[in-house]
């Protein structure tokens, strides 16, 4: 299958969570068993032609491509996740929301020195997440440079905030006028 075939899988619904917002939902796309192959074999493929040593997924949709990413590599997988979840010493980097903040945290001993950590998550808008992550992994003294993304949604200039901060960002599918 095709990314083009794939942009086909996914659902578009008007007016969530907010009136005006456009949901670009992976619900259906997840829901084909060949388009998650598909799309897991190109985000494998991406990862790989990166480098990576090691692949990140974010709570909770990262978590459904990225441990699949790892697991077709023979790679392990690095949780990021939302705050208060983990049972151990953790490290985490606060970001900014249209309203209020949000948080990230991580193990840090789920990084090794120097690895090339590859971020994977479903989506793209405005960056705050992955940059977030970025954050996280690089205290943890990963090489995270790499970002893969099932969606980019350009207009919300995700891509060029991650841009700015040496990520190189590659994504299957676009969806402008968001
Ligand atoms: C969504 C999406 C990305 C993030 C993208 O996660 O899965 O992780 O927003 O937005 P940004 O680029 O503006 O940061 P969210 O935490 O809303 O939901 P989830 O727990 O279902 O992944
Ligand atoms: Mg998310």
């Amino acid at each position: 299958m095709t990314a083009d075939e794939l942009k086909q899988l996914v659902r578009t619904v008007p007016d969530f969570p907010e009136p005006g917002i456009q949901f670009r939902d992976i619900t259906t796309l997840i829901g084909n068993g060949a388009g998650l192959a598909a799309t897991v074999r190109l985000l494998a493929a991406d990862a790989k032609k990166a480098g990576a040593q090691a692949i990140a997924g974010m709570e909770a949709r990262g978590f459904i491509f990225g441990a699949a990413v790892a697991v077709e590599l023979g790679l392990p997988f690095i949780a990021v996740r939302k705050p208060g979840k983990l049972p151990v010493k953790t490290i985490g980097v606060d970001y900014a929301l249209e309203y209020g903040t949000d948080r990230l945290e991580i193990d840090p001993d789920a990084v090794d020195a120097g690895q090339r950590v590859v971020i994977v998550d479903d989506l793209i808008a405005t960056g705050g997440t992955a940059l977030a992550s970025v954050e996280l992994l690089r205290m943890a003294g990963a090489k995270a440079d790499h970002a893969l993304f099932v969606i980019d949604l350009p207009d919300l200039g995700g891509a060029q905030k991650l841009g700015a901060a040496d990520v190189a960002v590659s994504a299957l599918m676009e969806f402008e006028g968001d």
